[in-house]
C-alpha cells in the first residue's frame, strides 16, 4: 500500500442526517414529500417556479435551526490537522461543513445560501426567500434570482478541481450517500483506476459498494470521528 498523503472525501446527505436535514431519497423515495423531479430540475422551474422557489426557501429557513454534528466536526478537525492535500467534496447544499470549521470544502450541487441572477449571471450570498421575486444586489434585476442549487440536467460545479484532485489522491473516501447520481457516484472508480485506497462509510451498502476496498456500515456520527482518530493518531 502506498503512503498516505492526499486525500479526497465525498460527503452526501446521510452526513447531515443526524443533524436533523433530511436525506433526499427517504423510504418512501420522495425528498420532503415531493418527487425530485418536481422540484430539481430545470424543467419544473420552468412549469411551477412558485413550488419550486417554496421547495428551497423551506429548506433554506431549516438550515437556521440545524447544527454540524460529530462527522462534520471530525472532518473539520482532519481538515485543520492533514498535513497533505485535502479536498472534502459535497453533494450537499447545506453549509455544515463550513459552520463546523471545515476550509477545503467545495459544493458541487451548488449551495442553498446562494442565489444566482439569471439577469447578470452573479452570485450572492443569500439568507432571505427568493419566492417572493427580490433585487439582485448586483444588478438591481427585479425577480431573476434562482437557487444556486445544481439541478438534475445541469453541470455540476467545479468538475475539474475535483477531478485534478481525484486523479492526485492516495485515499478516497465516500461517507452518507447513496451512490444513485453521477458524476459523484463514479469518483470511487476514478480514485481507484489511479491507485488510490477506497474507504466507503454508510447506514448501509451504497449502490457501488462492491467498488470500494472497505465499507463501513453504521451512522456517520460514530464511523467519522473514530476514523479521524486513526488517521490522525
Ligand atoms: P441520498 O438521500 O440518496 O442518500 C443518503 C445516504 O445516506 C443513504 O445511502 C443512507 O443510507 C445514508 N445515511 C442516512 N443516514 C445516515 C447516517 N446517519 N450516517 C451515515 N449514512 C447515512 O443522498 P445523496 O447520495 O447525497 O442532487 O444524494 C445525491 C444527490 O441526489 C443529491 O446531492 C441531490 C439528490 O437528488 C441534486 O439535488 C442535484
Amino acid at each position: 500500500m502506498r503512503e498516505i498523503r492526499n486525500i479526497v472525501i465525498l460527503t452526501g446527505a446521510g452526513i447531515s442526517a443526524e443533524s436533523g436535514v433530511a436525506t433526499f431519497r427517504g423510504p418512501d423515495g420522495l425528498w420532503e414529500g415531493h418527487r425530485v423531479e418536481d422540484v430539481a430540475t430545470p424543467e419544473a422551474f420552468t412549469r411551477d417556479p412558485g413550488l419550486v422557489q417554496a421547495f428551497y426557501d423551506a429548506r433554506r429557513a431549516k438550515l437556521k435551526g440545524v447544527e454540524p454534528n460529530a462527522a462534520h466536526r471530525a472532518l473539520a478537525r482532519l481538515d485543520a490537522e492533514w498535513p497533505g492535500d485535502l479536498l472534502i467534496v459535497t453533494q450537499n447544499v447545506d453549509d455544515l461543513h463550513e459552520r463546523a470549521g471545515a476550509e477545503r470544502v467545495l459544493h458541487m450541487h451548488g449551495e442553498l445560501r446562494s442565489a444566482w441572477c439569471l439577469a447578470c449571471d452573479g452570485r450572492s450570498r443569500w439568507e432571505a426567500p427568493l419566492g417572493d421575486g427580490p433585487a439582485c444586489p448586483a444588478c438591481g434585476a427585479q425577480g431573476r434570482m434562482r437557487p444556486d442549487i445544481v439541478w438534475f440536467g445541469e453541470m455540476p460545479y467545479e468538475m475539474d478541481r475535483i477531478e485534478a484532485a481525484l486523479v492526485e489522491a492516495d485515499l478516497f473516501v465516500s461517507i452518507g450517500t447513496s451512490g444513485a447520481v453521477y458524476p459523484a457516484a463514479g469518483y470511487v472508480q476514478t480514485a481507484r483506476y489511479r491507485g488510490a485506497q477506497t474507504l466507503e462509510m454508510n447506514l448501509e451498502p451504497s449502490q457501488g459498494s462492491y467498488f470500494f476496498h472497505e465499507s463501513r456500515i453504521g451512522r456517520a456520527g460514530d464511523l467519522v470521528p473514530a476514523w479521524v482518530e486513526e488517521m490522525l493518531g
